[in-house]
């Protein structure tokens, strides 16, 4: 037998309908993301344009698994059409976009991003006002029910468990019973990243966390962030110069829609390109 006739028999046995079911289903129930290789998020030659103007042009970045990465670069240059894109918001013109290596984001609606694995975080911080710091985490363990079903529902000593360690985690053990609304700017901002982490998210994206902070809360912020990484990939878009010099090990730096500049903090500020389109603007 030669290997055309072989390779047409396994294609054969391989669309066998009981096996095409099995490889549908198995498709279909394939929502654990695959980062064996190591990278989290490939983007490869991403292209939009918004009547003709090019905010992202033949971009290509990669995340690496449980990497802390920052994101900065001039108004306008693509940042937040970079996340619409990775989390299905916006579908690019040309280009793909894979989270680990087997889903490829350009084929997911944006909830279905969502229940993947992406959690993003929106710069206005979004909590339930009424309720409490507790029970925010917890309609945010149960996202896909109601609210009057996650708040009758009675959790198990292991969700308990799980909600007391993300109140530690985002300092606000002490604060479990206050109302979401008397918190500081601050701290709503740290309850909606708890809230995104109760989903469990291997890749967080979040965009201007201290803007409107005080530097105590900025510092803290550092903290979390950093303590994120290494379980999950981050990815954090911001302007504050010396909060991204704190948490930065890898910063690239975006304009006109495509990578200028990759590297450490000090390689990026110091390389005459970025000083010239970003950092020397503000001098
Ligand atoms: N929905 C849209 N329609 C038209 N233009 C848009 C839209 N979204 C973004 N843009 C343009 O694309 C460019 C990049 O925007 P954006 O991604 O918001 O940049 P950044 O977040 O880096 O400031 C800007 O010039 C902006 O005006
Ligand atoms: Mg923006």
């Amino acid at each position: 037998m030669n290997a055309l006739s072989r390779s047409l028999d396994d294609f054969r046995e391989l669309m066998r309908r009981d096996q095409v079911f099995d490889l549908v289903n198995r498709s279909a129930r394939n929502d654990t993301v695959d980062m064996s290789h190591g990278v989290a998020l490939y983007l490869e030659g991403i292209t939009k344009s918004f009547d003709g103007f090019r905010a992202l042009d033949d971009l290509t970045l990669y995340i690496g698994d449980g990497e802390l990465r920052c994101i900065i670069g001039p108004n306008g240059a693509g940042k937040t059409t970079l996340m619409d894109v990775i989390t299905g918001k916006t579908r690019p013109d040309e280009g793909s976009a894979w989270f680990g290596s087997n889903m490829d984001l350009l084929r997911l609606k944006e909830h279905e991003v969502a229940q993947r694995g992406i959690g993003r975080k929106f710069q206005k911080p979004t909590v339930y006002e009424n309720h409490t710091v507790f029970e925010n985490l917890e309609l945010a363990m149960h996202a896909d029910r109601g609210i009057m079903t996650s708040l009758t529902w009675r959790l198990s000593g292991e969700q308990q468990d799980r909600i007391g360690e993300i109140l530690e985690l985002i300092g606000l053990t002490a604060r479990r019973d206050t109302e979401a609304g008397l918190l500081s700017h601050g701290q709503k901002q740290w309850l909606e990243i708890g809230s995104l982490l109760m989903q469990n998210p291997r890749l967080l994206l979040v965009d201007e966390p201290v803007a409107g902070m005080s530097g105590q809360e900025t510092e803290a912020t550092a903290e979390l962030l950093t303590s994120l990484a290494g379980k999950h990939s981050v990815v954090v878009v911001e302007h504050d110069m010396d909060f991204v010099r704190s948490i930065a090990r890898e910063v690239t730096v975006l304009h006109q829609g495509s990578v200028l500049a990759e590297g450490s903090m000090d390689q990026v500020q110091n390389d005459p390109r970025v000083r010239e389109v970003y950092l020397g603007e503000e001098e």
